[in-house]
């Protein structure tokens, strides 16, 4: 297949790790005879440097003109620090999000064997976790209207606003998903608080006739940021607003070890983006350390939900999960072995690739 694939290493450790996909993306096309065509694009802190702007208009047409896009991180302290600088790097990201319609954020949880005991929960608790966050990315607190001050800079306001469409056509995913897995679905709200909650939870009620074999269950967030911890493989697919999902993702990924192993998709009404669900870690930009895993599995999963191709993305998981099982790991999982650094985790994984 010829392939068009969207580079945006963006901030931080996000050129290392895209650097090292893109080769593990390289050593599998080559196996598998397809053609890819890069073209890299400035998003984030570097292209507020670059052009004023953290998602500029020629990077969004590299976006629309491509058949995936592989993101790296976004997010510099320089903003972080200054809570009134005018433009932010996020900015970017969720303009992109908003640009390219991605409503719906997959983030896969699943454990690694050889890594169940660098988690700081109970082996048994952890040992098979395996469920889908889906993770609705285009609505929410994060786009509401009104955002702001007021006039005298003392009082300042997020807006949290759904419509039942924007509900809708996540929670059909979601269901459909679970029809697919273990036909289980829990849905994550605050219906006990929020009016956007009761609207998910009435919209979401109405959908469960269309899905008679999925066992729907509705949790409030806050008991989910617990059971999430005690009881992880209770969950097969879950399904949560923007910030929600945000929070809770993260806390997930405390059950797999690092937060530097968990995927993500983003797929919605244009090219769909495939990124890691970790940030820009600053402290680690430049100095090889930062754990390309999370990236190489996005692109397992751009290879499976963009082009269909699952024996490219197997592949990838295969290679992975034998780097991880010979002690090929970055510092963040290293726990008495001698800690690898980025590249030559890449350098494994793409001769591990080539040799098959
Ligand atoms: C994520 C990140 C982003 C988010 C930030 C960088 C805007 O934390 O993808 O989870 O909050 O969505
Ligand atoms: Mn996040």
């Amino acid at each position: 297949m010829k392939l068009n694939i969207a580079l945006l290493p963006g901030d931080g450790i996000g050129p290392e790790i895209v650097e090292q996909a893109k080769r593990v993306v390289d050593a599998v096309s080559e196996k598998f005879g397809h053609e890819i065509n890069y073209t890299e694009g400035l998003v984030g802190a570097v292209a507020i440097d670059k052009t004023g702007n953290p998602y500029p208009d020629k990077t969004h047409d590299i976006c629309m003109n491509s058949d995936a896009v592989l993101f790296g991180a976004i997010g510099d302290p320089r903003f972080d620090n200054d809570p009134n600088a005018p433009v932010r790097p996020e900015q970017g990201l969720l303009a992109m999000r908003k640009k390219l319609g991605l409503y719906a954020n997959l983030r896969p949880v699943n454990t690694f064997k050889s890594l169940i005991h660098k988690s700081p929960l109970k082996t048994e608790l952890v040992d098979g976790a395996d469920f889908m966050c889906v993770r609705e990315l285009t609505g929410g607190i994060y786009f509401g209207k009104p955002q702001g001050r007021s006039e005298d800079g003392n009082t300042a306001y997020d807006s949290s606003v759904y419509s039942k469409d924007e509900i809708i056509r996540i929670c059909k995913l979601a269901f459909e998903y679970a029809m697919v897995r273990r036909k289980k679905l829990t849905i994550v709200d605050k219906a006990n608080v929020l009016a956007t909650s009761r609207l998910w939870r009435e919209t979401a009620q109405k959908m469960e006739p269309d899905y008679p074999e999925v066992t729907v269950e509705y949790m409030f967030v806050d008991n989910a940021a617990m059971q999430l911890i005690q009881g992880p493989k209770n969950f097969d697919v879950m399904v949560t607003e923007n910030m929600f999902g945000d929070i809770l993702t993260d806390e997930a990924s405390v059950i797999t070890g690092s937060l530097g192993l968990l995927p993500s998709a983003s797929i919605g009404l244009h090219t769909s983006v495939f990124e890691p669900i970790h940030g820009s870690y600053p402290q680690a930009a430049g100095k090889n350390i930062a754990n390309p895993v999370a990236t190489i599995l996005s692109a397992a999963m751009m290879f499976e939900y963009a082009f269909k191709l699952m024996d490219e993305g197997a592949m990838i998981r295969e290679a992975i999960e034998k780097s991880i099982d010979s002690n090929i790991v970055t510092e963040d999982i290293a726990e008495g072995v001698s800690a690898k650094t980025t590249s030559e985790v890449g350098d494994w994984i793409v001769d591990y690739i080539k040799s098959k």
